[in-house]
């Protein structure tokens, strides 16, 4: 797909604690990796949170290359089901579980967390089609039917409008010929795959897991 389909169309749990969690396990196992010597091959690791008790293995798959992405450019790919959008990245400025020589490039669910709809990617400086009056000061996902705005260079934290939480991150890795893979994801549950039950990380119900290359 391409960039301009990265910018929306139409289309909520104790979360705090678990993204804590997950930003633990993750600086505990880079750390791991640098002592073991392999950091060179995966530039940047984010440790997908399985719930317990959940049989679900997340897939790795081809998303893009460091080269398609190096100008800014977004692409669009389904996973970890073969419904779910997610917008893939370089963001210009250095991002929290960031891949890559500059440690800018991040994913994130599109699926807005408000109600479903398609949110799109705004570059700094940039304004969506829905609000020209907004101007990006950083690089931030807006969603286009009720305004919801999210931080990409910051785990796609809520900045602006009525989603209540942020955007599930795609962990990302990079290999030495610069190829990107998707190979898990963080919380929260991608909207509408959850089971509504108190546990927001349930499950995955509702599509299929991708198994083949992915991306534009
Ligand atoms: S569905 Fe995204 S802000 Fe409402």
């Amino acid at each position: 797909m391409t960039q301009e389909d990265a910018q929306g169309s139409e289309g909520g749990q104790p979360e705090d604690q678990s993204k804590r969690d997950f930003l633990k396990v993750a600086a505990t196992v880079s750390a791991a990796l640098a002592v073991v010597g392999i950091a060179s091959v995966m530039k940047s690791v984010v440790i997908p949170v399985i719930p317990s008790g959940s049989n679900l293995t997340f897939p790795k798959v081809k998303v893009s290359t460091l080269s398609e992405v190096s100008g800014g450019t977004a692409v669009i790919f389904n996973y970890p089901l073969d419904n779910t959008p997610n917008v893939l990245v370089k963001l210009g400025q250095k991002a929290e579980n960031g891949v890559g020589p500059d440690g800018d490039i991040v994913a994130f669910s599109q699926v807005c967390q408000h109600l479903g709809c398609i949110w799109g990617y705004v570059p700094t400086g940039g304004s969506p089609a829905v609000n020209k009056a907004y101007v990006a000061k950083s690089p931030v996902g807006y969603c286009p039917c009720h305004g919801s705005i999210f931080d990409l260079a910051n785990g796609a934290k809520v900045i602006g409008g009525p989603a209540p939480r942020p955007e599930p991150q795609v962990a990302l890795e990079v290999d030495s010929s610069g190829n990107i893979f998707a190979t898990g994801m963080g919380p929260p549950s991608i909207f509408g795959h959850s089971t509504g039950s108190s546990d927001p990380n349930n499950d995955l119900q509702g599509g299929n897991l991708v198994t083949t290359t992915q991306g534009s």
